[in-house]
């Protein structure tokens, strides 16, 4: 029994290790890759109807700064006439909201 209790707690602690990053993929295939591409791309449909750039381009990501970042998942982003071109996703945890940017950064060639 004891070894069963082990077991379990020794697998609830590599699970919590590893949510991290499997999460922010997860995060970004179901919430953010329609736009910005499974690649970071953004050369989906959408994503090049809306003008969102190509995260692999070193130039794109130096155009913003981490807690631009953080500001337009949690709260979104509008063009100059008030057009929604991202919405925000305040159901993401501050965590998630930082995972994600994480994994933004991580397109960068
Ligand atoms: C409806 C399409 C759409 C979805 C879905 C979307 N985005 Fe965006 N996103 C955009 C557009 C368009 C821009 C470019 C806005 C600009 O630069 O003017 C953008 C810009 C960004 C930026 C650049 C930062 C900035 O302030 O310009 C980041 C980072 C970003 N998105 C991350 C995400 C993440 C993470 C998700 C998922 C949680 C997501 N986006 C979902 C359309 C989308």
């Amino acid at each position: 029994m004891k070894k069963i209790i082990l077991l379990a707690m020794m697998f609830g602690l590599v699970a919590t290790l590893t949510t991290k990053g499997a999460e922010a993929k997860e995060n970004w295939t179901t919430l953010c890759a329609k736009c910005h591409g499974a690649d970071g791309k953004s050369d989906t449909k959408i994503g090049a109807k809306l003008g969102a750039k190509d995260f692999t381009d070193a130039k794109v990501q130096d155009s913003f700064k981490d807690e631009e970042a953080i500001k337009t998942i949690k709260e979104g982003k509008k063009d100059k006439d008030d057009k929604t071109l991202m919405k925000a996703f305040d159901q993401l945890s501050d965590d998630e909201v930082k995972a994600l940017v994480a994994y933004v950064r991580s397109f960068k060639k």
